[in-house]
C-alpha cells in the first residue's frame, strides 16, 4: 500500500482523477467509493482477493414479505437474509463475471453456485448458517464460496447473522469470523494485503484488521460505503482503546 496521511479523504487529488471516486486512507486500510472494475486495475500490492460480489440473482432484499413484516420471526427461523427494505444490490441484475479476479494468486469468491460455470475447478468453502435441526426449514441452509486452487470442500458454521437480522448494516452482510476463516483457508499471511472489491458493509475489512492483515475495500453504493467507513472507523478506534489500556 502506498502511504497517505491517516484519514485523508481525497477526491480532487485522487490518482483516479474522477469526482465520482473517493479514497479514504486509515491505518492499514484503504477504502474507495467507486466501481471496482475501474479502480482495481490501478491498485498495487494486493496479495489476495477475498470477496462477496453481486451474484446476479436480482435479490429481493425486502424480507418482510416472508413474515408479514416481522423480520424477527424470520430471523428465528435462521434465514440469513438481511433487512434491505427492498433496495436492490448494485449490478445484481446481470450475470456476475468472475474473470477480472481470477489472475490474482489467492482468490475467494462467495456466491459461486450462481456463476460456477465461469470458474475453473477449485476448492469450495461452505458457510453453514443454520442449526442442524432447522435444516430445510426456510431457503438455503448454507452459502458457497469458490477458492482458487485445490479441490476440497470445507465447512464453517456461523450463526451470528441470524441474531443480527434486524441490526445488520447490509442485506448480504457476512460474519467477520467467516471472512477471517476464508483468509486462513487461502493461506493469506499476517501483514499481507487483502482486497475486497465488493466491500458492502466492510466485514472483510474488519476481519483483516482483527487478524493483523492490511485491507483495501471498494464499494460503489454511497450509502453502503458511508456505513462501512463508520463501522471500520469504530473497529479501529476499539483497537486503539485496547492498545491504550495495555500500553
Ligand atoms: C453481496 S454485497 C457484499 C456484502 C458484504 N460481503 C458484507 O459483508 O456486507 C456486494 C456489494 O458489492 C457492491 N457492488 C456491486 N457492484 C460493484 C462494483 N462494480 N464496484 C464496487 N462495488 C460494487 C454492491 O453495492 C454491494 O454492496
Amino acid at each position: 500500500m502506498d502511504h497517505c496521511p491517516p484519514s485523508t479523504l481525497t477526491s480532487e487529488n485522487s490518482p483516479l482523477g474522477s469526482d465520482s471516486m473517493r479514497r479514504l486512507v486509515l491505518p492499514g486500510v484503504e477504502l474507495y467509493l467507486g466501481d471496482c472494475l475501474e479502480i482495481a486495475p490501478t491498485l498495487q500490492g494486493v496479495d489476495a482477493v477475498i470477496s462477496d460480489p453481486p451474484y446476479g440473482m436480482k435479490l429481493d432484499t425486502d424480507n418482510s414479505r416472508f413474515s408479514g413484516g416481522n423480520t424477527a420471526s424470520v430471523a428465528r427461523r435462521g434465514n440469513g437474509i438481511g433487512t434491505g427494505k427492498g433496495k436492490g444490490i448494485i449490478d445484481d441484475d446481470k450475470p456476475f463475471d468472475p474473470s477480472p479476479w481470477l489472475a490474482w494468486e489467492k482468490v475467494v469468491l462467495f456466491g459461486s453456485n450462481h456463476f460456477g460455470a465461469r470458474l475453473p475447478v477449485g476448492t469450495k468453502l461452505i458457510w453453514i448458517k443454520r442449526l442442524d435441526d432447522a435444516f430445510g426449514s426456510f431457503l438455503s441452509d448454507a452459502e458457497e464460496a469458490w477458492m482458487k486452487g485445490g479441490h476440497g470442500i470445507y465447512c464453517k458454521r456461523d450463526l451470528t447473522m441470524n441474531a443480527e437480522a434486524n441490526t445488520r448494516q447490509h442485506p448480504c452482510q457476512k460474519p467477520v469470523p467467516l471472512m477471517a476463516w476464508c483468509m486462513d483457508k487461502a493461506k493469506v499471511p499476517e501483514g499481507a494485503t487483502v482486497l475486497d472489491p465488493y466491500m458492502g458493509s466492510g466485514s472483510t475489512i474488519i476481519a483483516a484488521i482483527r487478524t493483523g492483515r492490511k485491507a483495501i475495500g471498494i464499494e460503489k453504493d454511497p450509502e453502503h460505503f458511508k456505513n462501512a467507513v463508520e463501522r471500520i472507523k469504530r473497529e479501529l478506534a476499539q483497537g486503539d482503546l485496547f492498545l491504550g489500556q495495555n500500553s
